[in-house]
């Protein structure tokens, strides 16, 4: 989820021959400007993220080393009905990233004790968005409507929709918001900030810092399983881009970038190597030992939340930490 900057000139796409749906020209280009750019190489995270990634996602989530999703949703389980006590109704719900939809339970059967309510999953994964409809579709008095676009124009159609009188209530759990590069995290909070109408809120997900042991260990399990979700990508691009990596000539890396205080995480070649991108009809060099960097996971501090939210126009209402993986709920209010 790197904000990178936009390339200097408009990349035209070799369509060999076949012409390419939109998201597929998309992907053609976003591969193009990241693996053909100087210096290091790179990829959008959100490709991670097609059906096998997402399953393989899923799959880390219940690995012993990545306690990140498992404190989420203990945080919420345990404390729903008091998030839901701080939360001004009658109000609308959006999630940017419901991925499987099951952390979202606790606040949606919580909300719906009070009120009929609205629930309205953002994400571009169309295998997320199935699962979390069947996850969630027996919850009575919640209506599910599933939005299949970005983030913020996910939440901008959302906002467009919202009855007079009615709050919206945001969420943004799994830290997610750690994948963002340094500052544009809070560049990414004020505009959904600007969204959202004063009295709105926020909840939040946010990783903490912790033991630098311990973070690699959840970004490098032992069983492989996210050393196969990196390589996935990889996959991916073979299958929908016509390319030639081989997938045993790449490893999984993750490091721990101490100056962003993120795991990083890249796909290193482990030769020199020639891959070729048919469908965009070019080919990239990588010498040996030269990475893709794929993901950046940033771990905060609390100090660094509370100014997070400021900076980005919410106050700090309320916030919940878990004691065995440390993560914090943040429940922001727009102000
Ligand atoms: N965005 C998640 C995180 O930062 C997903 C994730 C877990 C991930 N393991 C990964 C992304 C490995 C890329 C590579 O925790």
């Amino acid at each position: 989820m790197r904000e990178r900057a936009e390339p200097k000139e408009s990349i035209e796409v070799a369509t060999s021959a076949k012409v390419l749906s939109d998201p597929a020209m998309q992907f053609v280009s976003d591969v193009r400007a990241g693996l053909c750019r100087p210096g290091q190489k790179e990829l959008p995270s959100k490709y991670l993220y097609d059906a096998l990634g997402f399953a393989l996602f899923e799959a880390i989530s219940l690995l012993p080393e990545y306690g990140l999703t498992r404190a989420d949703e203990r945080l919420l389980r345990r404390h729903a009905e008091e998030i839901v006590r701080h939360v001004p109704g009658p109000t609308l719900v959006a999630e940017l990233g419901s991925g499987s939809g099951r952390k979202t339970r606790w606040i949606l059967t919580a909300l719906c004790q009070r009120e009929p309510v609205s629930y309205y999953p953002v994400e571009i994964s169309r295998a997320a968005l199935a699962s979390c409809e069947s996850e969630l579709s027996d919850i009575e008095s919640v209506s599910i409507v599933g939005v299949e676009r970005e983030y913020l124009d996910g939440l901008r159609e959302v906002a467009a929709q919202r009855p007079d009188g009615m709050r919206l209530l945001v969420m943004f759990l799994g830290s997610t918001i750690g994948n963002f590069d340094a500052g544009a995290d809070a560049r990414f909070l004020r505009e959904v900030r600007s969204v959202l109408a004063l009295g709105d809120s926020l909840l939040l997900g946010t990783d903490l810092l912790k033991p630098v042991e311990r973070m690699l260990e959840a970004y490098d399990d032992r069983l492989g399983v996210t050393a196969a979700f990196n390589r996935n990508l990889l996959g991916r691009m073979n299958r929908e881009l016509d390319s030639d990596f081989d997938l045993r000539q790449f490893e999984h890396v993750a490091r721990f970038n101490q100056a962003a205080c993120s795991i990083e995480m890249h796909l290193r070649s482990k030769t020199r190597q020639v891959v070729s991108v048919r469908r965009g009809g070019f080919a990239v060099t990588f010498a040996a030992g030269e990475t893709i960097w794929t993901e950046s996971s940033h771990k905060y501090t609390r100090h660094e939340i509370a100014n997070l939210a400021v900076s980005s126009g919410f106050r700090t209402e309320a916030q919940w930490l878990d004691d065995e993986w440390p993560f914090a709920e943040n429940l922001l209010r727009a102000v």
